[in-house]
C-alpha cells in the first residue's frame, strides 16, 4: 500500500467488525514507522497470528510485534488503562518489547470502573449485545464534558470534583436502572493514584509526533476497530458502537487532517459476520451458520460469543467503500468457503416489492427486507496455500472479480489462513 505518494493509510473494518484488520495491519506493518489506532477500546480484539504465536490486541495497535514500528493509541480512543497494563505485561512476558515505543495520547479519555458498571447495568446495553468494556458511556461522558482524560492525571490533587462529576452521574443512572450497584470515588481515585504513573510516562502528543513523523517521510498506518457498519453514524443504528469506526474518524481521532490521509484499505470477510444484536441481511440459516462458524472459528476475540453468519452483502461493502471513499478492498477468509458446493453474493434487497440497491438508514426496513442472491459454483479446493491470484482456482478468482466489480474498489489483498504469510498481494 506504501510508495511514494501514498505514506498515511487507513485501514477500516467495512463490515460489521472481526473482518481480520489485526492480521492486515500486521502484514501492512511490515513496511510502516508508526501504526495508530484512532477510536474504540477494549471492544476491539485484533488478532494477529505469526505462525509459531497468535495474540489477540485489544488497545496496543496490531503494529506492535513489529519490533521497529511506533504505535500510538490517538485521542479517540477511550482507554481502559487497567486493560492497557494487563495487555502489555502480556506482551513483554511474550517477549515482545513494549515500553519506550508505545505512546498514549494525553487528551484520550478513560475508561473507569463505573463506566463498565454502567454498561454491564444497563438494559439498552443488554438490547443492543455490548462487549461490557465501558466504551457506550465513557464516549457518553466525553460528550457531555464530564469525561476524565489522560493529561488530567498529571494533577492528581484536582481530580477529584472530575471524579465525583462522572460518578454522580453514573449512580443517577445506576439508580434509574433499578441497580443496587454504586460508582465509588474513593476507590476510582485510588485506582487513578496508582495507575498515573505508569500511564503518563507513555503520555504524548500523538497528533504533533505524527505530524512530524509524516513531515520526514515516515508512513504511517492508522488502524480502524470495529467496522463501518457498527459506526455511530453510518452504522445499523443504534445497534453500533459508539465511535466514528470510519475513515473519517482517523482525522480526528488521531489529530490530522483528512487530506493528510493518502489511501483508505477496507477489511472484508469473503463472507459477512456478526456479533451482537441488530440487522444482519443476508444471515444463514441455522445449518449453514453452524457450518460456517465453524470453518471459520466464527467465535468473538473479546467476549467469545459465537458470531453470527452470513453470505457477503456487496450492498453493504460498496456503502461503506462510499463513506470510507475506499481505495482498496482486502479480502480475507477465503479458505473458509473452499469447502462449499455453491456460494452467493447479495446484489440488492427487495423492500414491499421494490428492488433497492443502496443501503438504508431505517432500522425497521432493514428489519423487513429481503436479500436478492447472486450464485456462483464452488471451487471445492483449498485455497490456503495460494499466494498469487494465477494460483487461485478460476471459480476463487470469478467470486472475486465480482464481489470487486460490485463493490466498485480494486481487491488489494486476498488472505486464505489466519498466518501472517498466508496472504495474497503486498
Ligand atoms: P479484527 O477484529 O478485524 O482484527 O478480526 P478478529 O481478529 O477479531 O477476527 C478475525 C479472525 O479471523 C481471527 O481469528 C483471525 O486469525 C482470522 N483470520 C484472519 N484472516 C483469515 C483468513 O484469511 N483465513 C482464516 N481462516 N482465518 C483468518
Ligand atoms: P473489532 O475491532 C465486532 C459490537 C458489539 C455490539 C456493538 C456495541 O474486533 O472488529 P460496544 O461494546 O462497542 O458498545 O458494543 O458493537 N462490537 C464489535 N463487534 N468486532 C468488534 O471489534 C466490536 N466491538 C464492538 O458486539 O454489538
Ligand atoms: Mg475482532
Amino acid at each position: 500500500m506504501f510508495d511514494t505518494s501514498t505514506r498515511t493509510v487507513v485501514v477500516v473494518g467495512a463490515q460489521w467488525g472481526d473482518e481480520g484488520k489485526g492480521k492486515l495491519v500486521d502484514v501492512l506493518a511490515e513496511r510502516a514507522d508508526w501504526v495508530v489506532r484512532y477510536q474504540g477500546g477494549a471492544n476491539a480484539g485484533h488478532t494477529v497470528d505469526l505462525g509459531n504465536a497468535s495474540f489477540i490486541l485489544q488497545q496496543i495497535p496490531s503494529g506492535i510485534l513489529h519490533p521497529g514500528v511506533r504505535c500510538a493509541i490517538g485521542n479517540g480512543v477511550v482507554l481502559d488503562p487497567e486493560r492497557l497494563f494487563t495487555e502489555i505485561d502480556q506482551l513483554v512476558r511474550d517477549g515482545v518489547d513494549v515500553e519506550g515505543r508505545l505512546y498514549v495520547s494525553d487528551r484520550a479519555h478513560l475508561v473507569l470502573p463505573y463506566h463498565k458498571l454502567v454498561d454491564a447495568e444497563s438494559s439498552a446495553s443488554k438490547a443492543i449485545g455490548t462487549t461490557g468494556r465501558g466504551i457506550g458511556p465513557a464516549y457518553e461522558d466525553k460528550i457531555g464534558r464530564r469525561g476524565v482524560r489522560v493529561a488530567d492525571l498529571r494533577h492528581l490533587d484536582r481530580l477529584r470534583p472530575l471524579v465525583e462529576r462522572g460518578a454522580d452521574h453514573a449512580n443517577a443512572q445506576l439508580s434509574r436502572f433499578g441497580s443496587r450497584q454504586k460508582a465509588d470515588v474513593s476507590e476510582t481515585l485510588d485506582l487513578l493514584h496508582t495507575l498515573a504513573p505508569r500511564l503518563l510516562a507513555m503520555a504524548d502528543d500523538v497528533s504533533l509526533s505524527i505530524t512530524r513523523a509524516m513531515k520526514s517521510g515516515a508512513a504511517v498506518l492508522l488502524e480502524g476497530a470495529q467496522g463501518s457498519l457498527l459506526d455511530v453514524d453510518h452504522g445499523t443504528y443504534p445497534y453500533v458502537t459508539s465511535s466514528s469506526t470510519t475513515s473519517g474518524g482517523a482525522a480526528t481521532g488521531a489529530g490530522l487532517a483528512p487530506m493528510a490521509i493518502h489511501a483508505a484499505l477496507g477489511v472484508v470477510k469473503a463472507y459477512t459476520t456478526r456479533v451482537g444484536n441488530g440487522p444482519l441481511p443476508t444471515e444463514f440459516d441455522e445449518t449453514l451458520g453452524e457450518r460456517i462458524r465453524a470453518l471459520g472459528n466464527e467465535y468473538g476475540a473479546v467476549t467469545g460469543r459465537p458470531r453470527r453468519c452470513g453470505w457477503f452483502d456487496a450492498v453493504v461493502v460498496r456503502y461503506a467503500a462510499r463513506v470510507n471513499g475506499l481505495s482498496g478492498l482486502a479480502v480475507t477468509k477465503l479458505d473458509v468457503l473452499d469447502t462449499l458446493d455453491r456460494v452467493a453474493i447479495c446484489t440488492g434487497y427487495r423492500f414491499h416489492g421494490e428492488h433497492i440497491e443502496e443501503f438504508p438508514a431505517d432500522i425497521a426496513a432493514l428489519d423487513d427486507l429481503h436479500a436478492e442472491y447472486e450464485w456462483f459454483e464452488g471451487w471445492k479446493s483449498s485455497t490456503s496455500a495460494a499466494r498469487k491470484l494465477e494460483e487461485l482456482p478460476a471459480a476463487a478468482r470469478k467470486y472475486l472479480d465480482r464481489i470487486e466489480a460490485l463493490v466498485g474498489a480494486p481487491i488489494r489483498f486476498v488472505s486464505v489462513g489466519t498466518r501472517r504469510d498466508q496472504i495474497i498481494g503486498s
